[in-house]
């Protein structure tokens, strides 16, 4: 056990199981006592259970620090201000928020319907603004404070699951805006982009799929061995979850970090990349923005990401 987070408090969400479980102990291992909060669902979202909440907080007590339980939804506002209340009454302070809870409910556009949508971001984009809007005050108020919340690879624009894709792009810009509004407090916003193996993403038919295109040279037998190595515990790289609570971390703010057994990686923001000017003082002609949209100008180096069959027609 090491003591980098000795005398913080943290709450963790999703800490009943896979990520958030491993890095709710990663924090007890160094020193902090810790909320446990989680629902007990289905990956799906469905149902609830206090046994896995409940066992981790007995395997957070097993180093030495205090551990209480909180089995509400992060969706719910009333139930972010009891789970935050509860690490204050118990311990005087709030130093580490930890958003790890989620959900999926993978269907394509076409076929999700409006409870899909809104239950997934529910969970993962308002459950994430209720903790740092409950936490917030008290971080400012004791200027010091650890926010690490949870995006994925998704956010990049993954198919299949755009209610997954759309909050967890909307948890990276309430990271970098949270930052930025809470930065001058002593107060970091940070967040992952983790890949392990959970209930979440172990699909036996995924890395099936990945063995058959080797084989067939399709694809290179490095992607199989990385993903062999990546694939894992989330215990692997829980302690950069714990390295971002720490006084070390106390200038890394509004950053976004893919984080794997193997790999830590820093994400850029965003940039413009091409630009055209308005070549008269009026407003933009459909004539003026046909001239704009060219290789030469804003289409430069684009690459359309999913064209249609050459012979479909319109
Ligand atoms: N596993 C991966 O490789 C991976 C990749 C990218 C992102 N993520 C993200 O990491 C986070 C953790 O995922 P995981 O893989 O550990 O999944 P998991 O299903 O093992 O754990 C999720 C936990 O969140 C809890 N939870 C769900 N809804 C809740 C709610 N409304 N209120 C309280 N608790 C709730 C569940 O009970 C569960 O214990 C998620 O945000 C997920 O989107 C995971």
């Amino acid at each position: 056990m090491g003591d980098k987070l000795k005398g913080r408090n943290a709450v963790v969400t999703g800490a009943g199981r896979g990520i958030g479980r491993a890095i709710a102990i990663a924090l007890a291992e160094e020193g902090a006592n810790v909320v446990v909060c989680d629902i007990g669902g289905a990956v799906d979202g469905t149902g609830g259970d206090r046994t896995p909440a409940d066992q981790v907080v007995e395997e957070c007590r097993k180093h030495g620090v205090k551990a209480i339980a909180q089995y509400g939804d992060v969706s719910k506002f009333a139930d972010a201000e009891a789970a935050v209340k509860a690490c204050v009454d118990s311990s005087g302070r709030i130093d580490i928020l930890c958003n790890i809870a989620g959900i999926d409910k993978p269907k394509m556009i076409w076929n999700m319907s409006e409870q899909e949508w809104d239950q997934v971001i529910a969970v993962h984009l308002k459950g994430t603004f209720n903790f740092m809007r409950c936490a917030a005050p008290f971080m400012r108020e004791q200027k010091f404070g650890r926010i690490i919340n949870t995006t994925s690879e998704a956010w990049l624009g993954g198919v299949t699951h755009l209610n997954y894709a759309a909050a967890k792009g909307g948890i990276v810009t309430l990271t970098w805006g949270g930052a930025q509004e809470l930065g001058p407090s002593g107060i970091t916003v940070n967040a992952i982009c983790p890949r392990a193996k959970t209930r979440m993403t172990d699909d036996p038919k995924v890395r099936e799929m990945v063995v058959k295109r080797v084989e067939k040279g399709l694809m290179d037998a490095s992607v199989l061995k990385r993903m062999d190595r990546e694939m894992v515990d989330p215990s692997a790289f829980a302690k950069i979850a714990a390295f971002l609570a720490s006084d070390d971390a106390a200038m890394i703010n509004g950053q976004v970090f893919l984080t794997t057994a193997i790999t830590i990686a820093r994400y850029s923001k965003p940039e413009t990349v091409t630009t055209a000017e308005n070549p008269t003082e009026g407003p933009w002609t459909l004539d003026m923005i046909k001239a704009a949209f060219t290789p030469d100008k804003l289409l430069k180096g684009y690459v359309n990401p999913a064209p249609p069959p050459k012979e479909e027609k319109k």
